[in-house]
């Protein structure tokens, strides 16, 4: 059902010019010659520093010159490929490139080829940071395009290096299958990402202990916020509770915001671009992903997701703007809007989640159109109670180059989320609603170490990217991964 990466990665201690293949990639630094390959130049007749030497390719970052190498050594073809300056090189960079050249070459149909890790290594860089971009780039959504088109992409990349990398290769192909089931269960319209689709992605993971609450169970509990949202909806909630324990600590507890469809129910969107709130489910998949990742792995770890399933539909018995709802930590909340939906459903899964005593609480949702205005694609906004816990996300956030970005939760915000007729009322409006929001959710989080990750401006983009065609990214899986490793 779902897309796994095809691409294989293997290693090889051989030279180069020894290791047949349809293309050896060639990692180039801007301005710095070929002196590092002048054995492989050689081989070539000097095939490579004439067209370094010529204007035809400079090394500039992710700038590609293809020859052909009409039998004078191993490899079929040359790509030489940019990596930019020395000094501006960074692992991201290096992933960049690597998507830039599985792109190029899966674009040719090109499908087996060696990388040399020369240049990457006295860069004090690693190789699998580039094959990371390379699977990342490879994915494609295609499941509801008819046949006439089969997937061609890579099917093979061999790293030329004397190094052992074989664990760090084997989790980096976790990794990218992990974002590659996130991106498909955005991608997936609907219609056929259900609350119930939802449940069977998480049962799908082996070594995951499901447990999932219907309507019933979950009013048992009193939680009437969650489920206020989906009463327009013909679609039954799904409240799914994912356990991995392999470790005895306490708990890290993700919660991720999964609305299958956003329409914003009785305070309905405007139709333009409606179609996209599909994508309002992206934190619950980041979720899934990171326990693929983890348990495909078998990567020691106690933790627990949360994935609070709706839709949100206008409908004869939807909730209308004006109603009070009862949460299940008992904290009441005025509706002003139907459309501030992710917050009711986060309010009353961070209260369950506490049942854990966690040690920390992660949430992940596609919050706030105020987000994607703050920061358009290029940070998710990162909020919290605790500031040592958002310095390791930080610090997961460089090291992925998923970006994060922290913003004050001032307690003036708390006069936003006032109301005259129940404890709480779910916005205040447009202005600040970045932060109102996570200030809402702050209000259930209590004393737990909490961070909230508002991910609407990076969970979908519209343009391709090096490693990230268009449509959902994948965001938070790589963040959060590298947040639980520290
Ligand atoms: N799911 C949306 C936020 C969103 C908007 C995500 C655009 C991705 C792209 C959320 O449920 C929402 O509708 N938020 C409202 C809150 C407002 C009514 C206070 C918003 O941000 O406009
Ligand atoms: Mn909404
Ligand atoms: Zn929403």
């Amino acid at each position: 059902m779902y897309n796994s990466c095809i691409m294989k990665i293997f290693t090889s201690k051989n030279k180069e010019t020894a290791f047949p293949c349809d293309a050896l990639i060639l990692p180039f630094i801007e301005g710095d010659g070929i002196n590092v390959y002048s054995d492989i130049n050689k081989s070539l007749n000097r095939m490579i520093s004439r067209i370094t030497a010529s204007s035809e390719f400079a090394g500039k970052h992710n700038e590609v010159c293809l020859l052909h190498t009409k039998g004078e050594i191993k490899p079929d073809r040359v790509l030489l490929l940019g990596l930019g300056k020395s000094k501006q090189a960074t692992r991201d960079k290096l992933r960049q490139a690597g998507g830039k050249a599985a792109s190029y070459l899966r674009n040719l149909k090109i499908q087996n080829a060696s990388l040399s890790s020369r240049i990457i290594s006295s860069l004090k860089l690693s190789p699998v940071d580039f094959i990371e971009g390379c699977l990342l780039a490879d994915y494609d959504f295609s499941k509801y395009k008819k046949e006439d088109s089969p997937r061609t992409g890579m099917k093979k990349i061999t790293v030329l290096t004397q190094d052992n990398l074989h664990t760090e290769i084997q989790w980096t192909e976790a990794l990218a299958s992990a974002v590659y089931f996130a991106r498909d269960l955005v991608n997936t319209p609907s219609n056929e990402m259900t609350p119930a689709s939802l449940v069977r992605a998480a049962r799908s993971l082996k070594k995951v202990s499901v447990k999932v609450l219907g309507e019933k169970e979950a009013r048992k509990l009193g939680m009437g916020a969650y489920l206020s949202v989906a009463k327009g909806s013909d679609e039954p909630p799904k409240f799914i509770v994912m356990t991995y324990k392999t470790r005895s600590v306490k708990p890290v507890v993700l919660v991720g915001k999964s609305i299958t469809f956003d329409s914003g129910g009785i305070s309905l969107k405007p139709s333009e671009g409606m179609e996209k709130m599909k994508y309002d489910m992206a934190g619950g998949a980041a979720v899934l992903g990171v326990f693929k990742a983890i348990s495909e792995t078998n990567t020691p770890a106690h933790i627990i997701g949360i994935l609070p399933a709706a839709e949100n539909l206008p409908g004869g018995s939807a909730s209308k703007p004006g109603d009070v709802v009862r949460t299940m930590s008992g904290k009441t909340v005025e509706i002003i809007s139907t459309d501030a939906e992710g917050r009711l459903t986060l309010a009353d899964s961070i209260e369950y989640a506490k049942r854990f005593k966690p040690s920390a609480i992660i949430d992940i949702a596609t919050l706030t159109g105020a987000c994607s205005i703050a920061f358009g694609n290029e940070a998710a906004a990162m909020m919290g109670n605790d500031e040592t816990l958002m310095k390791k996300m930080k610090d997961a956030s460089e090291d992925t180059s998923e970006n994060v970005w922290q913003m004050p939760l001032f307690d003036a915000y708390r006069d936003y989320i006032k109301s005259d007729v129940a404890d709480l009322k779910n916005t205040s409006g447009r202005s600040g609603s970045l932060v109102s929001s996570a200030y809402f959710l702050k209000e259930f989080a209590g004393d737990t170490p909490w961070i909230h990750l508002d991910i609407a401006g990076t969970a979908w983009i519209d343009k391709d990217r090096p490693y990230t065609p268009k449509g959902a990214t994948g965001i938070g899986v790589r963040l959060l991964l590298s947040f639980l490793k520290k």
